[in-house]
């Protein structure tokens, strides 16, 4: 895989000028019908980015909900759609039910699928036959994208993973602060799929998340660290606020 020349930073000034800003090229991908479905990520990085996109997608006269497609990043095994701990529920909550989305509109892979394998496989082609515009990725403190936990090449596809100890206690809010109440395993796209997508937004805010920012960009792509491929993608965009720009050289 080329590296390509690097990605397009944009350092804003406050966590909600970059949530602003990343709702409105969200919405612009959303609402052009020429364009293949969004794909779309969950996390406390997106709380303040959909918060800024409903008023923004409500407002617009192009937007229609019976038109909607997105295919989302991963969904842990184990949870129901209908569990606000799964990342279906966390969809439901912040665009599906707000913005009047019939069921079935936002995808993600199925959490109570009785064989994740083929659930992964039945995702993937869904996917590929949809083809991804813009893909929208938060970063997780060992830079993972989606559920790609290190080590992981470019070339992997969607799949079930087990999840690392550091991920459970990252996501450990969402239940009830327990990192072992956290599902130990999930189904993800993978990189190959998400560097397939036409363009990627990459959103990255706070200080937590500087020294992992910087290694992204900074560092020749390398598996210990699997944002890092997404160099080789050419055209990608990062957001981020001041905090999470503060160790970048
Ligand atoms: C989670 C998700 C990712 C998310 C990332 C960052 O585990 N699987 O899709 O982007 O980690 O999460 P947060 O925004 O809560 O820091």
């Amino acid at each position: 895989m080329s590296v390509a020349a690097g990605p397009s930073l944009e350092v804003l000034p406050s966590l909600e000028a970059v949530a602003i800003r990343g709702a409105t090229l969200l919405a612009e991908a959303l609402l052009d019908p020429q364009r293949p479905p969004s794909g779309l990520a969950t996390g406390r990085t997106m709380l303040p980015l959909y918060g800024a996109l409903r008023p923004l997608l409500l407002a617009d006269r192009r937007f229609e909900p019976s038109a909607w497609r997105s295919f989302n990043l991963d969904e842990y095994v184990g949870l129901a759609p209908t569990d606000c701990r799964s990342f279906a529920g966390y969809m439901a909550a912040q665009l599906g039910d707000p913005l009047g989305l019939a069921p079935g509109r936002l995808a993600l892979p199925d959490g109570l699928a009785p064989d994740p394998a083929l659930e992964a496989d039945r995702y993937r082609q869904a996917l590929l036959q949809a083809g991804l515009g813009l893909q929208l990725l938060g970063l997780g403190n060992n830079g993972h994208v989606g559920f790609n936990e290190p080590p992981c090449l470019p070339q992997a596809r969607c799949r079930w993973v087990e999840l690392s100890a550091e991920t459970r206690r990252q996501n450990a809010a969402g239940f009830g602060g327990d990192p072992g109440a956290v599902p130990p395993l999930a189904i993800t796209l993978g990189l190959a799929e998400i560097l397939g997508a036409q363009e990627l937004l990459l959103v990255v805010t706070g200080a937590a998340k500087a020294q992992v920012l910087r290694r992204v960009l900074e560092e020749p792509p390398h598996g210990e660290l699997p944002a890092s491929w997404l160099q080789g993608h050419g055209r990608w965009r990062v957001l981020c606020d001041r905090d999470a720009a503060s160790a970048l050289s």
